[in-house]
């Protein structure tokens, strides 16, 4: 296994682009199952999740090509109906196939993903929805098997908003009979870009991105032309890469929008950030002033930056409070974060992060994707050399990390073990 070695002190400096995202790509690649005929999306991010997706769609009877960033899938003919273990437990997101299969074949077998690094992760909230729109769910074998001749339309109500709950119920109810409203909905900027995929196919959607969304059923969807919007977690990262090695880096093909409660936080972090017509401006401050942050659903802080963030505080100069409100056990990170002398102690859901002057390179383990990037974060900031093993975590969701921070200045090598 390869691991990423790192000589921290390094002030990165330059241009950065950003890849497409996967939370996007892998609701719209599952989106494909929705309508036969040939799909094509592009700027889908060359990582290990989305190889997860491109056998899944295999395994389920699609054809995928797939072609410098672009994918080309026929899903005419879709012959299983079945999401096997193998693959669900690599990728939770698996569980999207649920909604489409169910709508488009009236059938669906699905492993249940079961508990992860950052917490249970149940997915009730997707099954009491499908439920409401007439979908008989059963338990079978560790596997969730759900029929329905036609899903027809129903009020939901999110007991919290969710997701890939939201996702896959409105892949459901674009092929439902009737008006599906769900409320409590996610607002994140992945429901955006889905809702206008779904429209582009021939759904009928209204207030994806706002907390109640309305889907008048139709009865057949038309293949998906589409590329994928830039990742903003990805963006994120690197803005605090910028930040944390007292950089000056330009993050291109970000959407501002898309990350405002990050960029607050990081000006009130002391880091310079400017809008600039090929994306943001991102310098490093002298002292990194302690901030407190709160995760929440969309438009609050992202949970997916958390970590990184706790790295760029774990240099404060005072005492920063860091509150992870999503999920349950998110905080995996802060052990491997101690070996490299940070001052952090956990009570319940709050991380207290008392800044200390430097941190001291270590061999670290990543435990899950998100922590892998703070961990390569701190190891840019810190002294001497930071070994990270355990990256296959990290290739699920950054897309060649180490070559763009290598472009920006940065003293980091991925070598086998
Ligand atoms: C998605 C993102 C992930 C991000 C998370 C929160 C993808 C592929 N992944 O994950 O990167 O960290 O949103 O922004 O897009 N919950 C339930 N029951 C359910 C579903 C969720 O209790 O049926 C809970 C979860 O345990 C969690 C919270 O709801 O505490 C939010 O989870 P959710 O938004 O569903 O996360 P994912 O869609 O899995």
């Amino acid at each position: 296994m390869d691991k990423i070695v790192i000589h921290g002190g390094r002030r990165l400096k330059g241009e950065v682009r950003v890849s497409g995202a996967k939370n996007s790509a892998l609701p719209l690649l599952f989106a494909t199952l929705l309508a036969p005929g040939v799909h094509r999306i592009a700027n889908v991010p060359d990582l290990r999740d989305i190889t997860t997706v491109e056998k899944l769609l295999t395994t389920l009877g699609a054809e995928v090509v797939r072609e410098n960033g672009t994918f080309t899938v026929d899903a005419s003919a879709i012959e299983s109906i079945e999401a096997p273990y193998d693959l669900v437990r690599t990728m939770r997101a698996s569980v999207l196939v649920l909604g489409p299969l169910l709508a488009r074949l009236g059938h669906a077998r699905v492993s249940l993903p079961g508990g992860c690094a950052i917490g249970a992760r149940p997915i009730n909230l997707h099954l009491k929805g499908l439920e409401a729109m007439g979908a008989k769910i059963t338990l079978d074998h560790g596997y969730v098997e759900a029929h329905a001749k036609r899903l027809h339309g129903a009020r939901i109500l999110f007991d919290m908003p969710t997701v890939g709950g939201t996702e896959n119920l409105m892949m459901a109810a674009a092929l439902a009979k009737g008006t599906t409203v769900l409320e409590n909905a996610a607002c994140e900027p992945e429901i955006i870009e889905l809702g206008e995929a779904l429209t582009k196919m021939g759904a009928r959607i209204e207030g994806a991105g706002t907390d109640s969304i309305t889907i008048e059923g139709v009865d057949e969807l038309t293949p998906l032309e589409h590329a994928v919007m830039p990742d903003r977690i990805e963006a994120g990262t690197f803005m605090i890469a910028s930040a944390i090695t007292r950089g000056d880096v330009l993050v291109t093909g970000t959407v501002a929008s898309h990350l405002e409660a990050l960029i607050i936080k990081l000006r009130e972090a002391g880091a310079e950030i400017i809008e600039e017509a090929g994306g943001l401006r991102v310098r490093g401050p002298r002292k990194i002033n302690s901030v407190d942050i709160k995760t929440r659903p969309h438009p609050g802080f992202p949970t997916d930056m958390q970590a990184q963030f706790m790295a760029l505080m774990a240099l404060g100069t005072g005492t920063s409070m860091i509150t992870e409100n999503v999920f349950e056990n998110r905080f995996m990170h802060v052990c491997e974060l101690q070996r490299m002398g940070a001052d952090i102690s956990i009570e319940g859901h709050t991380a207290t992060v008392k800044g200390v002057k430097g941190l001291l390179g270590a061999p670290v383990m990543a435990t899950d994707l998100r922590a892998s990037a703070s961990l390569i974060l701190a190891g840019l900031a810190a002294d001497h050399t930071t070994e990270v093993s355990r990256i296959y975590h990290l290739d699920r969701g950054y897309e060649r990390i180490e070559e763009k921070l290598k472009r920006l200045g940065a003293d980091i090598e991925r070598v086998p073990e």
